[in-house]
């Protein structure tokens, strides 16, 4: 198959970026023109582009991905970004909810001199990020938010997190490729969308030292409740937003 009868197949199928996207499968497929087939064949039957190329882009680097894992979203990388500016030098970041890992990949990337911890409940995304953050000197394990990280109590300069933060209600109105693609765990933030949220404010009230700082993703929608959260939990908070990435986040300081 040419890269013209791919890019027309998907675009057929409705794929806006479809020359992109058939470059992007036609690297991914290599030499292999079976391969080549059966990755469009998924493209068009509606999986995410970064599960059937096994990548997605974000903070400049490949984050590996896999089938049924979460999907990094360049929003994201305000929380990255925030950390990589706000962590002291020589300290340690913890990143809950890690999911495949990008924004601990990102932020070990960008301060080799920092110590990185990622942790998800989630075994097959712990699976996949540990390969993509051991080469970076950083390390994931599997953990719930209640009794994550013991060892590191009071210790962390930063927690960074994007957590599942859609309204229950509100994941029937998601895009299908979200819906039919990405675990219900990672997107249902309870009835009001914040319940991770508070979770991992908890568990950053626990970890974090003195003057240490958490940094949430959240909604423009949501914000309101982020920041209320924050301020339960004893934080002083404030919102940082990017208008460039859609992305909006909370700085809770303690
Ligand atoms: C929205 S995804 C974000 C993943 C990653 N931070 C990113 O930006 O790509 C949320 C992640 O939270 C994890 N998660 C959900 N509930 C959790 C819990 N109680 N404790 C730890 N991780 C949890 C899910 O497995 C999922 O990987």
């Amino acid at each position: 198959m040419t890269l013209e009868e791919a890019a027309a197949r998907l675009r057929a199928a409705g794929c806006v970026f479809a020359e992109e996207e058939a470059r992007l499968i036609a690297e991914a497929a290599g030499d292999d023109p079976r391969a080549h087939e059966s990755l469009v064949r998924r493209r068009i039957s509606g999986e995410p582009l970064e599960v059937v190329v096994g990548w997605a882009w974000f903070a400049g680097l490949r984050i590996p991905i896999a089938p049924g894992v979460f999907v990094p979203r360049r929003r994201t990388e305000l929380v990255a970004r925030l950390a990589t500016s706000l962590t002291p030098p020589g300290g340690r970041v913890v990143d809950l909810c890690c999911g495949a890992g990008a924004i601990a990949a990102a932020v070990a990337h960008a301060r080799p001199d920092l110590a990185v911890t990622a942790a998800d409940v989630d075994p097959a995304a712990v699976v996949l990020a540990s390969r993509t953050l051991a080469p970076l000197g950083a390390s994931c394990l599997v953990s719930d938010m209640d009794g994550a990280l013991p060892d590191l109590a009071g210790r962390v300069d930063t927690v960074t997190a994007c957590p599942p933060y859609v309204p229950t209600a509100q994941i029937a109105l998601m895009p299908r490729e979200a819906r039919d693609h990405e675990p219900r765990l990672a997107l249902d933030g309870g009835p009001d969308g914040a319940a991770l949220q508070r979770a991992v404010l908890a568990a950053s009230a626990r970890l974090l030292r003195a003057g240490g700082v958490a940094i949430i993703e959240t909604s423009e929608a949501l914000a309101a409740l982020t920041l209320a959260a924050a301020a339960a939990a004893g934080f002083a908070a404030d919102v940082e937003h990017d208008e460039e990435l859609g992305a909006v986040a909370v700085i809770a300081r303690r």
